[in-house]
């Protein structure tokens, strides 16, 4: 539809019809819409607001869609079409790794491949919007949303929720197997206070627009389509009540012009928060705050055109969120072909069973790219297939493989961690703690350990990290009898290991693997697939560390080698300051060095980056890849900045004792801050340089902005 056509709809709409387009629903509310029973009746939805609602999330079969819409355009007076949005957080039904494995891979172009075969399998279900990326910062793995994060560093989660959002929406809504894509949750949701879900956040607006919002500034910069308020407080306000953060930072100062969405219930949760005494209030505070959409309450069905009609809310408020959804479902296509093309296909199922297919092998190569291998006393890779490999415990034969956020997944065509290894072992031997002289006879024995699905993602905090109990005992009755112990783990955020790491001589991280995951796990653990993945979140030596992060700032009394044993330092009695494994680390297969490092000048200015070249070598005859990273120290600044930042990263393969050149530009840009007047900027004067493996690079030079 062009611009004018759109115009006269638009202009032809009720404002019961505008105030419908701003409300959203699950499907439900359409399947027992005949006896009223359910939500709809909770919700006291009648015929007519039902059917001028705008939008239905959480369907799960395109013949659902097919029944909804066709249902609803026969009751549309003017025939304007839903839009159906959904969760593809990690796929669809075909799951890849959690985004936390998938930020692992430090692979942009990875990234953005799986956004694009997700989208193409939740298109063939009938879905256009997904609720993804979660661009969140995260430094508290108590918080079980970690899972769904691009983890604690700004750059490289503003570099992966670009990358998200490209591969999502492509180059334009009407190219088929795309969708719009809708970054969460604005802002600040990750510092939950105590990693306590839905808990109180207060942040200082430097942390804020330092570190929380240069993700969602990518994604703006990237076109995506919807941003989704936050359960949580933003300086004493709710996001979906905040004028401030709504209006000046999002609108005016990030430029975003798009749809705003609030999370689910939170417009009528502002009644909890007590700033709202009830839903009328509550929808007040929201639509002046500038939420266009309101997820799955009735408030503004039920309060829009009342305060419209009393003028306490002006019209042109509702006309431009209004404007904002039909110019989205316009984009997407909808009022050509409000099936997107399900209508066409010869038949649904083969459809889906052809990507399906395509999309399964896939699953697996991106699984092993993301597994962190955290320790390895030369016990991997395991090099023939007649080693004797014992398997036990609690994630050996599991099929909860697939994570949080997967519900639609299905669990039966997981590849389990047996299974997968059954592929490449002949003599595999399922053990119990009870088959001590089977154990013992094993050449090793590989413990698989970690946490149920349900122990990770939203309303899923734990005070804890560290693993159960029994499965700690289970690790240590094993190593007393055979030390040649693999530990594998099946978990959503960083655990405290340490009370583990001594009781095997290998450790390998493998996240939520998805619905490959045994198979992926398997192909590293035989050496078929080199890893190359890295922690995209400290992994804490105590949760007493909480929060703990690569990216600190240095303190007026820094700890450091030469006065650690001083009392009055920022330290702990009782343990080190250094996380257990650090920012940016995994080890590999291969031994990779860091050569010859040049500048191409000592001086940057605004006009003249600067280039550093730097040779890395494999020093072993195993071809690997690995990740670069270059981190910058701002030596001296007008506010407190970290001890380093990353900066660039680039994942690199190098063959056999070969090397390759690694080539970073550095901008002023690269260089730029928050200062205190919330402003960012680059200040002249002299910087370090890091590069190497992980976050503790060495120093390999210096420069100065002129
Ligand atoms: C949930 C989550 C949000 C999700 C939404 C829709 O409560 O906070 O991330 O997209 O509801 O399921």
């Amino acid at each position: 539809m062009n611009n004018s056509e759109l115009k006269k709809l638009f202009n032809s709409m009720t404002l019961s019809e505008k105030v419908g387009q701003m409300g959203q629903v699950t499907p439900d509310f359409f399947s027992n819409e005949g006896e009223i029973t359910g939500p709809v009746a909770e919700m006291k939805l009648n015929s007519g607001e039902l059917y001028s609602i705008g939008s239905i999330l959480g369907t799960h079969k395109p013949e659902q869609v097919i029944d909804i819409q066709k249902k609803y355009l026969e009751n549309n007076r003017l025939g304007i079409p839903l839009m159906f949005m959904a969760d593809v957080i990690h796929g669809y039904e075909t799951i890849f790794p959690i985004p936390l494995a998938l930020a692992s891979t430090f692979d942009t172009n990875l990234v953005k491949k799986v956004a694009q075969l997700s989208s193409k399998e939740a298109v063939g279900n009938g879905i256009h919007v997904t609720f993804s990326p979660m661009a969140d910062l995260v430094r508290d793995p108590r918080w079980g949303r970690v899972l769904e994060s691009n983890g604690e560093d700004p750059h490289l989660s503003s570099k992966l929720t670009q990358a998200y959002v490209e591969g999502y929406q492509g180059k334009s809504l009407l190219h088929k197997n795309t969708l719009a894509s809708c970054v969460k949750h604005f802002l600040g949701y990750g510092s939950s206070e105590a990693g306590r879900d839905y808990n109180t956040v207060s942040v200082s607006d430097l942390e804020l627009y330092q570190n929380h919002l240069p993700a969602f500034k990518a994604a703006i910069e990237a076109q995506v389509k919807l941003v989704m308020t936050s359960f949580n407080t933003v300086k004493g306000i709710p996001s979906s009540a905040n004028k401030w953060l709504l209006g000046n930072v999002l609108r005016k100062e990030l430029g975003f012009d798009g749809i705003i969405i609030s999370d689910w219930g939170a417009i009528q949760e502002l009644i909890n928060h007590r700033i709202a005494e009830d839903s009328k209030e509550a929808t007040r505070l929201a639509v002046e705050a500038g939420v266009d959409i309101d997820m799955m309450t009735s408030s503004y069905i039920k309060h829009l055109g009342d305060f419209i009609e009393d003028g306490e809310i002006n019209i042109e408020t509702i006309n431009q969120a209004v404007w904002r959804i039909l110019t989205l479902k316009n984009e997407l296509g909808l009022f050509e072909d409000p099936y997107r093309g399900l209508m066409k296909l010869e038949n649904l199922d083969q459809n889906l069973d052809n990507i399906r297919k395509e999309l399964e092998p896939i699953t697996r190569s991106v699984a092993s790219d993301s597994l962190v291998l955290l320790k390895n006393e030369g016990i991997l890779p395991i090099k023939t297939k007649s080693t004797k490999v014992g398997l036990i415990g609690p994630k050996a034969q599991t099929k909860d493989l697939l994570g949080a956020w997967s519900w639609i997944g299905d669990k039966s065509e997981v590849i389990s961690i047996y299974e997968g290894l059954q592929e490449q072992f002949e003599r595999l031997t399922l053990s119990t703690i009870d088959d001590t002289d089977s154990i013992s006879k094993q050449d090793l024995v590989i413990v698989a350990l970690g946490e149920n699905s349900d122990e990770s993602g939203e309303a899923a905090s734990r005070s804890s990290i560290q693993l159960q109990q029994e499965q700690v005992e289970l690790l240590k009755k094993v190593y007393e009898i055979n030390q040649n112990v693999v530990v594998l783990l099946i978990n959503g955020r960083p655990i405290d290991l340490t009370n583990i790491v001594n009781y095997c001589k290998a450790i390998l991280e493998c996240w939520f693997p998805g619905t490959s995951g045994g198979a992926a796990i398997a192909d590293v653990l035989c050496g078929r697939v080199n890893p190359s993945a890295k922690l995209p979140m400290s992994f804490p030596a105590s949760v007493g560390q909480i929060p703990i992060y690569y990216n600190y700032l240095s303190t007026g009394r820094p700890k450091n080698e030469s006065n650690k044993d001083e009392k009055y330092i920022s330290k702990y009695l009782d343990i080190a300051n250094d996380p257990l494994y650090p920012f940016g680390f995994g080890l590999s297969f291969s031994n990779f060095e860091c050569g010859k490092v040049e500048f191409s000048s000592g001086s940057l200015s605004k006009d003249a980056p600067i280039k550093i070249t730097v040779t890395i070598k494999n020093l072993s005859n195993i071809s690997g890849k690995t990740v670069v990273q270059l981190y910058i120290e701002d030596k001296i600044a007008e506010v407190a900045r970290p001890v380093r930042e990353l900066k660039g990263f680039t994942k690199v393969s190098v063959e056999p004792l070969g090397c390759e050149e690694v080539v970073f530009e550095i901008t002023d840009k690269d260089l730029m801050y928050i200062h205190s007047n919330l402003k960012e900027s680059a200040d002249k004067g002299s910087f370090n340089v890091y590069i190497g493996f992980d976050s503790l690079a060495p120093k390999v030079g210096e420069f100065v902005l002129v």
